[in-house]
This record gives C-alpha cells, structure tokens and sequence, in this order.
C-alpha cells in the first residue's frame, strides 16, 4: 500500500457559492431551493474528508448570471495550472450533480469538468 504524503498548508478544492442580492433570492430565481441547495453542497464538504471547503459570499458582480458558485482549485490543483471556474446559473440538481462530481475527480488543474459544466461557465468579473 502506498502512502500519500501529507502536504501540510494544502487547501482543498474550495467552493464560493454566492447569496448576495440575487444569487440565492427566491424572487429572482422562484423555482430553486435555495437553501436546500447550499445545504447540500455544505453536507458534501462534510463528508469529504477535507478534500472540499464551501463557504458564502456576498455580491459577486456577475448578478444577470445567478446563481453563481465559484470553483478553486486546490493547492495541487493551481500548482498543475488549475484556475477558478465561475459557474453561471447554478439552479438546479443537474448543475450541483456535475460540479460535486468535478470536485470529488479533483476538481480545476487535476480532472476536467464535465461537459454540460462547461457549458455554464462564465467569465469572470473585470476589476
Ligand atoms: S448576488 Fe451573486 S453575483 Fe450578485
């Protein structure tokens, strides 16, 4: 059995899921669990074992584009060129299914996203 090294200051594949004005309001997207929606991807950091991090953020800038959840990339991740993917439009099951399913593969630099994923991608905000 091999060992996998213990990279002490490694941070995982992280997820920034947006609730600020838009992202997350019922009246603008009416037909998502909003909550139930973060519940889930928070229950999945849980069980991974560190392997994944959520955490919430106000306004992200991309409104027009709600729900927004941002995927970093690990530490491993960005070492193998990995970069966060902005995902646009994360409202229901069939999104969250492929971004759990891209984090739990590694997620940004370690596997590629599936394919309808990549379809929601969006550009980042211009600072
Ligand atoms: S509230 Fe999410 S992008 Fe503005």
């Amino acid at each position: 059995m091999s060992r996998v090294p213990i990279r002490y200051g490694a941070r995982p594949c992280s997820l920034v899921v947006c609730r600020g004005c838009c992202c997350g309001d019922p009246r603008k997207n009416p037909g998502t669990d909003h909550a139930a929606q973060l519940d889930r991807l928070r229950a999945a950091a849980a069980a991974s074992g560190g392997k994944l991090a959520v955490r919430t953020s106000d306004c992200l800038g991309p409104c027009a584009q709600a729900n927004i959840v941002v995927i970093q990339p690990s530490t491993e991740g960005r070492r193998r060129g990995g970069r966060a993917a902005w995902i646009g439009f994360s409202l229901d099951d069939d999104c969250l299914d492929d971004i759990l399913a891209w984090t739990e593969a590694g997620g940004p630099g370690l596997a590629p996203p599936p394919a309808t994923l990549a379809l929601q991608m969006i550009d980042p905000p211009k600072n």
